[in-house]
């Protein structure tokens, strides 16, 4: 297949504020246990994929933000025991202020560092994959995951970068800059090797 390998212009602007995590970020108009037969759903049922636990953690995370103050202090207690165990069992690692969508599927388990400003719907995730700061010096540069993409095992997603609606990530790809809708990059540092709308080379 014809190839051109591309790098995209980082944004000039600094980065938002990060979610403070201060009020229940979970998707609207469902309710706990719906979001979570939706995420079970999306785990194939199975209730002992680990994925299933990350997510139904932090769901659980962002609902206690929801609730009165006075009952809000014993289930941050249970909230931080859960993720720890979560992140001590499944080697996941996914803070309850990473905005998640709704059906996201994270296969399998281990190395999993999700420390994005928001996840989209319908994404799927696997082992080993890394979203976070490219740089300490630059807090908050962070990555964000559109809807519908879908992430090979190892991939690393690094600094304030947007990975658009229903692009590829391959295996162990390194991304640093931003991925258009519908495209696919792999590669160290991630190119560009397919574009959206039907698949069409470069
Ligand atoms: C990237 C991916 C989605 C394939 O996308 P695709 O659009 O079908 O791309 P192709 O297979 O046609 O490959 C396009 C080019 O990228 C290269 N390529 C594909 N995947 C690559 C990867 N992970 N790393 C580096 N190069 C890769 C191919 O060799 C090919 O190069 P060439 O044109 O020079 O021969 C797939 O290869 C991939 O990495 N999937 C992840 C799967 C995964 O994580 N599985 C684990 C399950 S537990």
């Amino acid at each position: 297949m014809a190839q051109v390998a591309e790098q995209i212009a980082r944004p000039e602007d600094g980065p938002p504020p990060l979610n403070r995590g201060d009020r229940d970020g979970n998707p609207r108009g469902q309710s706990l246990l719906a979001l979570l037969r939706e995420d079970l759903h999306a785990h194939d049922g199975n209730p002992l994929e680990q994925g299933f636990w990350a997510v139904a953690v932090h769901r659980f995370g962002n609902w206690r933000m929801g609730r009165p103050k006075v009952i809000r202090a014993p289930l941050t207690l249970v909230y931080r025991l859960l993720n720890k165990w979560v992140e001590w069992t499944c080697g996941i690692s996914l803070p309850y202020t990473v905005r998640l969508g709704r059906r996201v599927r994270i296969w399998h388990h281990g190395g999993m560092i999700l420390h994005a400003r928001s996840i989209g719907d319908d994404v799927q995730i696997r082992q080993n994959t890394t979203f976070g700061l490219a740089d300490p010096r630059r807090p908050g540069e962070i990555p964000t995951i559109g809807d519908r993409v879908d992430i090979g095992c190892g991939a690393c997603i690094i600094g304030g970068v947007s990975v658009g609606p229903g692009a590829k990530i391959g295996a162990n790809a390194v991304v640093l800059a931003d991925v258009p809708e519908g495209a696919t990059a792999v590669g160290v540092p991630a190119r560009i090797v397919r574009r959206g709308g039907g698949g069409a080379d470069l």
